[in-house]
């Protein structure tokens, strides 16, 4: 899902993609738009996802008036994504792209064709405000 965001982000002139497995919150403060990719386990999120918007915070990490999106793959009830888009507009004041695009299981074709959209769409309203 992360890598078919990233292709639909980069298929936009002028877009400069990273995509990382882990980061840290410093390096947060270096990009226009943040999109964030988490399955959902026992109801929540990751461990480590947890502890980088904790560290943000504990830090005053600036992530306000950034763009931001969540994604993935979940079972049966996919809070996860949810809660981080929550984390981002709601403590970061981020403006965030609601609702998260979630894929039950694995991601069909469809799925990836919305993930490339997804990229795609966030790209081009940074062009716009840039
Ligand atoms: C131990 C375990 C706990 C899970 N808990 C949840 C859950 O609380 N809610 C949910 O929607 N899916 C849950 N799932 C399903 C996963 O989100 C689903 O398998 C997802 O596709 C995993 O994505 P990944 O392969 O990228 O890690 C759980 C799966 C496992 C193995």
């Amino acid at each position: 899902m992360a890598k078919a965001v990233a292709d639909g982000a980069k298929s936009v002139q002028g877009i400069e993609v990273e995509l990382d497995y882990h980061t840290l919150p410093e390096t947060l403060v270096d990009f226009n738009a943040i999109l964030i990719g988490i399955p959902t386990y026992h109801h929540d999120m990751a461990i480590d996802m947890k502890k980088l918007f904790e560290e943000a915070a504990t830090k005053n990490i600036n992530l306000k008036g950034k763009i931001g999106a969540t994604f993935g793959s979940y079972g049966w009830s996919g809070e996860a994504p949810r809660l981080i888009l929550e984390i981002m507009k709601n403590k970061f004041e981020m403006q965030v792209t609601e609702p998260p695009l979630l894929a039950k299981y694995t991601p069909d074709q469809t799925t990836i064709e919305k993930c490339k959209e997804l990229g795609k769409k966030i790209a081009e309203k940074l062009m716009h405000t840039a």
